[in-house]
C-alpha cells in the first residue's frame, strides 16, 4: 500500500532560515500562501505588475493581503524555495525568462502540478532540488479547511534531491499547509501528472458534464420538463456524491431505495460499457506517451480556439439557463 504520511512523518524545521516565494497569486498561489504564512513560514510573492497590457489584479491583491510582492525574476533570486504556481501552460515560457538564471546549488524549485517536468518543457539543472506539493482540493476549500483547523490531502514527489534535503522542505511545507492533518501520500511526478490527467478527462470533468448533459438532454427531448430534469440530472448529482464522499459505494447504495438499487446497478453497466472502458484506455495511453501535452501545447500555441468554443457550447446548453433560475430560487434568503 501506497504510504499516507501525517504530523508525526514531517518537521517544520526544516524550513528553518529559508524564504519560500510563491510565483503566482491566482486560486492555489493564494491559498497556500496564506497557510504557509499563518504557520509563520517566511513567504514573498513573485507576480507580474502588468499581465498582457493590463495591470494584474492579482499583483494588488497579494500587497492588500499584506505580503512582500516582487516582480517574479526579483523573487526568484530572493527565494531559497521557487514554488510555481502560475498556469501550467504559461510555466515553461516564465522559468525560461524569470527563473532559469537563478536556478543555482541550494535552491529548490516546486510545483504543485507536474505537468511542465514529466513532459520535459521545463528541464531544471542537475544541482537543484526539484520537488512537487499538490493538494487534491481546489484553494478555496484548501484555505477554509486550513482557517478551520485541519486541512486537505496531498501529495508530495521528489524529482531531484540534490541537498539530500528534498523530501524533508516537501513535508515540512505540506505540514505547514496542514495537508498532514489530512494525509499526503508520496508518489512520483509521473503518477500524479498521468492520474490527474486522466481523472479530469475521464471522470471528473469531461466525463461527469457529458453524463450530465445527455441525461437530460433525454429527459427533455422526451417532452419533460427542464426544470425538472435540471433536478434529477445535476442538483441530485451532489447528494449522490456526498454520500460517495462519506462512505463510499457502500452508504450510497445503502441510503438509496431498493428500486433506485436494482435500476442503478441493472442499467448503469450499459451508460459505461467495455466500448467506453476501452476509450478510457487509450485516453491514458495518451496522456501517458504525452500525446495529450503535444495537443494542449499546439492548442495553447494557436490561441486556444477549441477550448474556447468548447466552452461557450457548454455555457449555452439549456442546462445552464435553467439551472441559473432555479440556483437563484434556493439563493433567496
Ligand atoms: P490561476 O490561474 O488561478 O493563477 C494564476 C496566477 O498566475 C494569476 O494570479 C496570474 O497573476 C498569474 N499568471 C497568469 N498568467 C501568467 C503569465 N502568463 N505570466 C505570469 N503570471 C501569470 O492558477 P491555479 O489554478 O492556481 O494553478 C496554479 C498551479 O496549481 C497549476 O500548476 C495547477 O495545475 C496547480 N493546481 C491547481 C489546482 C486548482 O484548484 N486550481 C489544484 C491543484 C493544483
Ligand atoms: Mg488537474
Amino acid at each position: 500500500m501506497i504510504n499516507i504520511l501525517t504530523d508525526k512523518d514531517a518537521d517544520e524545521s526544516a524550513l528553518n532560515g529559508k524564504t519560500i516565494a510563491v510565483i503566482g497569486y491566482g486560486s492555489q498561489g493564494n491559498a497556500q500562501a496564506n497557510c504557509l504564512k499563518d504557520s509563520g513560514v517566511s513567504v514573498i510573492i513573485g507576480e507580474t505588475e502588468v499581465l498582457g497590457d493590463k495591470p494584474n489584479p492579482s499583483w494588488e491583491k497579494a500587497k492588500a493581503d499584506g505580503f512582500e510582492v516582487y516582480e517574479i525574476d526579483e523573487a526568484a533570486k530572493k527565494a531559497d524555495i521557487i514554488h510555481i504556481l502560475v498556469p501550467d501552460e504559461y510555466q515553461a515560457g516564465v522559468y525560461k525568462k524569470q527563473i532559469k538564471k537563478h536556478m543555482k546549488a541550494g535552491k529548490t524549485l516546486s510545483f504543485s502540478h507536474g505537468f511542465n517536468i514529466c513532459f520535459k518543457r521545463i528541464a531544471p539543472p542537475a544541482e537543484i532540488d526539484v520537488i512537487m506539493i499538490a493538494p487534491k482540493a481546489p484553494g478555496s476549500e484548501e484555505r477554509k479547511q486550513y482557517l478551520e483547523g485541519f486541512g486537505v490531502p496531498g501529495l508530495i514527489a521528489i524529482k531531484q534531491n540534490a541537498s539530500g534535503q528534498a523530501r524533508n522542505v516537501a513535508l515540512a511545507l505540506a505540514k505547514a499547509m496542514h495537508w498532514t492533518r489530512a494525509g499526503v501520500l508520496e508518489c512520483t511526478f509521473e503518477q500524479e501528472t498521468y492520474e490527474d490527467l486522466f481523472g479530469e478527462q475521464a471522470v471528473l470533468c469531461g466525463g461527469v458534464t457529458e453524463l450530465v448533459k445527455a441525461g437530460f438532454d433525454t429527459l427533455v427531448e422526451a417532452g419533460y420538463p427542464p426544470e425538472m430534469a435540471y433536478f434529477e440530472c445535476l442538483h441530485e448529482l451532489k447528494l449522490i456524491v456526498d454520500l460517495m464522499y462519506k462512505g463510499g459505494f457502500t452508504e450510497m447504495w445503502k441510503a438509496v431505495s431498493n428500486t433506485a438499487k436494482y435500476g442503478g446497478l441493472t442499467r448503469g453497466k450499459k451508460i459505461i460499457t467495455d466500448k467506453t472502458r476501452k476509450v478510457m484506455k487509450k485516453m491514458l495511453k495518451d496522456v501517458e506517451s504525452g500525446k495529450f501535452a503535444k495537443e494542449w501545447a499546439k492548442e495553447c500555441k494557436n490561441g486556444k480556439p477549441v477550448l474556447t468554443k468548447l466552452q461557450q457550447e457548454d455555457f449555452d446548453h439549456p442546462i445552464e439557463t435553467v439551472g441559473k433560475e432555479i440556483r437563484a430560487l434556493f439563493n433567496k434568503k
